[in-house]
């Protein structure tokens, strides 16, 4: 990876995840920066992807972004320029996400992919370098 932090992020329905998945990603060694929610209450998903996309953007490197179904926090953090959000609920888009898409933030779906689906999902997200060549004109093409 390009950066050795791993930002993360969530909402409220996103929040148990958010702290399974930290401490998992811990626990290999993965430098981990959390930024938040700090609990389970309401709080609105767009606050929490632009607070993430910030920091990518700026810093380069990773993200992962919890909330009910994923799609919220996709739609908000592909509103920033140099953001590549991906929505995966299964392995095979995780890995292609990276190797085709240059994927830089995962977004997750608490309420429908299960905490041990979801850290693989992340696992594979993580370890999947981008293959560039076609794929890097493709990506170019994406910006506007
Ligand atoms: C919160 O209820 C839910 O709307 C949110 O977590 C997310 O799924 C939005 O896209």
């Amino acid at each position: 990876m390009d950066h050795d932090t791993v930002f993360i992020a969530s909402d409220h329905a996103g929040f148990a995840l958010k702290e399974y998945l930290c401490a998992g990603l811990s626990a290999q060694g993965l430098r981990m920066e959390d930024l938040g929610p700090e609990s389970a209450e309401s709080c609105d998903y767009p606050v929490f992807a632009h607070k993430l996309c910030a920091r990518v953007s700026a810093e380069g490197g990773r993200g992962i972004l919890i909330c009910g179904t994923g799609v919220g926090m996709c739609m908000a953090a592909n509103r920033h320029k140099g953001i590549r959000a991906a929505l995966c609920t299964d392995e095979f888009t995780a890995r292609a996400c990276r190797a085709h898409n240059n994927a830089n933030i995962l977004c997750l779906a608490a309420r429908v992919t299960a905490p041990p689906l979801a850290g693989d999902l992340a696992d594979i997200f993580l370890r999947t370098e981008f293959e560039g060549g076609r794929h890097a004109r493709r990506v170019a093409l994406i910006e506007v």
